[in-house]
C-alpha cells in the first residue's frame, strides 16, 4: 500500500475528492490531504481529516501536527524544517480536482500556495485530475498548460464528459469518477502487492470453425479477463493475457497473445504456463468442437448439414495436473441453472484447483457482456460472495482473496 498525498483545489468537484480519499483509505492506502485556500469554500478540512485520520494542511506557514508523517508512522522527535516534507515522503501525489487556475499555476512553475508548491517540489509520480467548465478545458490556454505539464512528466488524466456543475451545461470537464481515479492511482504504482508475480490470464470465448465463415462460439466478452489482467498489472504483476476473440483493451504493460480456437488456446497455455506463478483461467473454452471443419462454405442448397462434434480436452485440468508446487491455479465457472455451488465445488475438486470463481449467469445484469459482476470465491475451506460491482473492482477483490489463500502470490 502506498503513501498517497492528495492535493485538493477549489472547484465544485472537491466533493468527489472526498469519495476518492475514502476509497483510497478503504483500499488500504495511507493518505494525507493538502488543500488550496479556495477549496475550503467547497469542502472543509474537518471532512478530509476525519476520513484520513490525519491533519490537513492549507498553508505553507502552518506547522504539521503529524510532522510530515503518514497515519500509523512514528512521529520524529523534531518537526521537519520544510513545509514540503509531506510531498518528499509521498509515493504518489494526486491533485484532484485540479482547476484551470491550479493547472496554469503549475504550468508557470508558481509556488504561491501549498498545493502548487508541492507539485513543484515533487519527486514522486504526480497525477493531475482536472475538473472545470468545458469551455475552460477547451480554451487554448488550458490546452497549452496541460501539454506543458505532460511534457514535464506529470500525468494529466482526461476529464469525463457529461453534465457539468453549472446548471444546464454539459461537455468535457467533469472530474473522473472516484473509482476510476483509484484505478489510475493503482496503475501509477499506488499498490505493489503483486510485484514480482508472473500472472497468466486467459480471457474471451473460443470459436470452433464449422466452415470458413461459421463457427460455434459462446457469449464471453473477455471483460472479466481484461479486468483481472489490468488489476494484476496495476498491482505490479508481470501479466500475459491470452485473448480468445476479445478486443477489450488492456493496459499497455500487459502482454497480449491472440488466439481463436480451443486448440490454439491450449497451445498458447502450454507455452506460457511454465513461466507463470499464477494462472487465472477466465476464458470460456468450447467443450465440443466440430469433428471436421468444411474447407469451403457449406451451401444452403445442399440441405441441413449434420455437424459431428468431439469433446475438446480440458485445458485447465491438464495444466493443474502438471503444475509445479509453486504455481497457483484459479478456475472460473459461469453456471446457469441446477445447483451452481455444488457444480462449482465438483469442478474445484475434479480440476485440482486452488480456487474457483463462480459466476451465476442466470442472475440478471451480471456476467457475460455486462459491466458489473457478482461472484463467489470458492476454495477448499470457504465460499465467499464478493461485493457486486464494476468488473475491475471485482477483479481486485479476487486478487485480494488469492493473496489470502497464502499460495505463491504471497511472495510479492
Ligand atoms: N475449461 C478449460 N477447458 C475446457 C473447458 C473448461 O480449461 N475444455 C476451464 C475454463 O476456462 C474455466 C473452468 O475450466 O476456468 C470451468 O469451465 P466451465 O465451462 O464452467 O466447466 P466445464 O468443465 O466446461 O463444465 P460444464 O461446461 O459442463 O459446466
Amino acid at each position: 500500500m502506498a503513501k498517497v498525498l492528495v492535493g485538493v483545489s477549489g472547484g465544485v468537484a472537491a466533493y468527489k475528492a472526498v469519495e476518492f480519499v475514502r476509497l483510497a483509505v478503504l483500499a488500504g492506502h495511507s493518505v494525507r490531504v493538502i488543500q488550496t485556500p479556495a477549496s475550503l469554500r467547497f469542502v472543509g478540512r474537518a471532512t478530509f481529516s476525519a476520513i484520513t485520520g490525519a491533519p490537513v494542511l492549507v498553508s505553507e506557514f502552518e506547522s504539521d501536527p503529524s510532522r510530515g508523517c503518514w497515519p500509523g508512522e512514528e512521529l520524529p522527535e523534531h518537526a521537519p524544517i520544510s513545509h514540503l516534507a509531506l510531498v518528499e515522503n509521498a509515493d504518489v501525489f494526486v491533485v484532484a480536482p485540479a482547476t484551470a487556475n491550479l493547472i496554469s499555476r503549475v504550468a508557470a512553475g508558481s509556488s504561491d500556495e501549498l498545493v502548487s508548491a508541492a507539485v513543484l517540489a515533487a519527486n514522486c509520480r504526480v497525477l493531475v485530475a482536472p475538473a472545470m467548465n468545458n469551455r475552460m478545458w477547451e480554451n487554448p490556454a488550458t490546452v497549452a498548460n496541460v501539454a506543458t505539464l505532460r511534457e514535464r512528466g506529470i500525468t494529466v488524466l482526461e476529464p469525463g464528459e457529461g453534465q457539468l456543475a453549472s446548471h444546464g451545461e454539459a461537455g468535457k470537464g467533469r472530474l473522473i469518477e472516484p473509482r476510476e481515479l483509484l484505478a489510475e492511482l493503482d496503475s501509477a504504482g499506488g499498490r505493489s502487492d503483486f510485484r514480482g508475480v508472473r500472472v497468466l490470464v486467459t480471457a474471451g470465448g473460443t470459436r470452433e470453425a464449422i466452415d470458413p465463415v461459421r463457427f460455434i462460439g459462446n457469449r464471453s466478452s473477455g471483460r472479466m479477463g481484461a479486468a483481472l489482467a489490468n488489476a494484476a498489472a496495476s498491482r505490479g504483476a508481470e501479466v500475459t493475457i491470452i485473448c480468445a476473440n476479445s478486443s477489450i483493451p488492456t493496459s499497455s504493460d500487459v502482454k497480449v497473445i491472440n488466439v481463436v480456437s480451443a486448440a490454439e488456446l491450449g497451445d498458447a497455455c502450454d507455452q506460457q504456463f511454465p513461466n507463470c506463478d499464477l494462472l487465472l483461467m477466465a476464458a470460456a473454452v468450447a467443450d465440443f468442437i466440430p469433428t471436421a471443419a468444411a474447407d469451403q462454405k457449406i451451401k444452403k442448397s445442399e440441405g441441413v448439414p449434420t455437424i459431428g462434434l468431439t469433446a475438446s480436452p480440458d485445458i485447465l485440468a491438464g495444466l493443474a495436473g502438471e503444475r509445479r508446487a509453486d504455481q497457483t491455479v484459479i478456475g472460473f465457472a459461469a453456471e446457469h441453472g441446477g445447483d451452481p455451488l455444488a457444480n462449482a465445488r465438483t469442478k474445484l475438486k475434479s480440476k485440482q484447483l486452488d480456487a474457483l470463481v463462480l459466476n451465476d449467469v442466470s442472475v440478471a445484469d451480471i456476467g457475460f457482456e455486462s459491466e458489473e459482476n457478482l461472484v463467489t470465491f470458492i476454495s477448499a475451506d470457504q465460499e465467499l460472495e464478493l461485493a457486486r460491482g464494476p468488473k475491475l473492482d471485482v477483479a481486485h477483490s479476487i486478487l485480494d482473496q488469492i493473496k489470502i489463500l497464502g499460495t505463491n502470490p504471497q511472495k510479492g
